[in-house]
């Protein structure tokens, strides 16, 4: 599989409002994901990313970020996650409306992506 870089933006750089006008969360990336989270996160470009935001800052009128405090560990297990994308979720803490249940992608794959979202949480004091 090609990976590609190991991140879309470069070590250090922050995703600020200012680069991208309809994110909802200032992070910061790490300049080094895992190799598990590197495959969660092609995953995440191709099946969440257009909702969620590029580094799951969220979108404008769209969907929430998943790099937030709401969907830290304790309060969203990785099981939430899973969930979420076999059935979908019914809009209940923001005024998004619902998301539709994700079709075509195994409960390994998305073990993937909820790494990726983990480190990109932990890397801004999530955990
Ligand atoms: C069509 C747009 C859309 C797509 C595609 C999408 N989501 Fe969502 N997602 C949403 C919206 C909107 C919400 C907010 C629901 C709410 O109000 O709590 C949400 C909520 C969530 C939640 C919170 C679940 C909960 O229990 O509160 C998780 C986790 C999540 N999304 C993960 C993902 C992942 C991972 C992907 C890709 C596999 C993805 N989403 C793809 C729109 C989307």
């Amino acid at each position: 599989m090609a990976v590609g870089a190991v991140v879309f933006f470069g070590a250090g750089q922050t995703t600020t409002p200012k680069d991208n006008t309809s994110a909802l969360v200032e992070i910061e990336i790490p300049a080094e994901l895992s190799g598990h989270a590197i495959i969660g996160k092609r995953l995440y470009q191709e099946n969440c990313l257009a909702c969620h935001g590029e580094n799951a800052v969220g979108q404008d009128k769209v969907a929430p970020p998943l790099v937030h405090k709401i969907y830290e560990p304790s309060h969203h297990g990785d099981e939430s996650f899973q969930r979420a994308i076999a059935v979908g979720v019914r809009a209940h803490h923001w005024n998004f409306g619902n998301m539709p249940k994700i079709e075509g992608l195994t409960r390994t794959d998305v073990a993937a992506i909820i790494s990726y979202i983990r480190e990109l949480q932990r890397y801004n004091g999530i955990s």
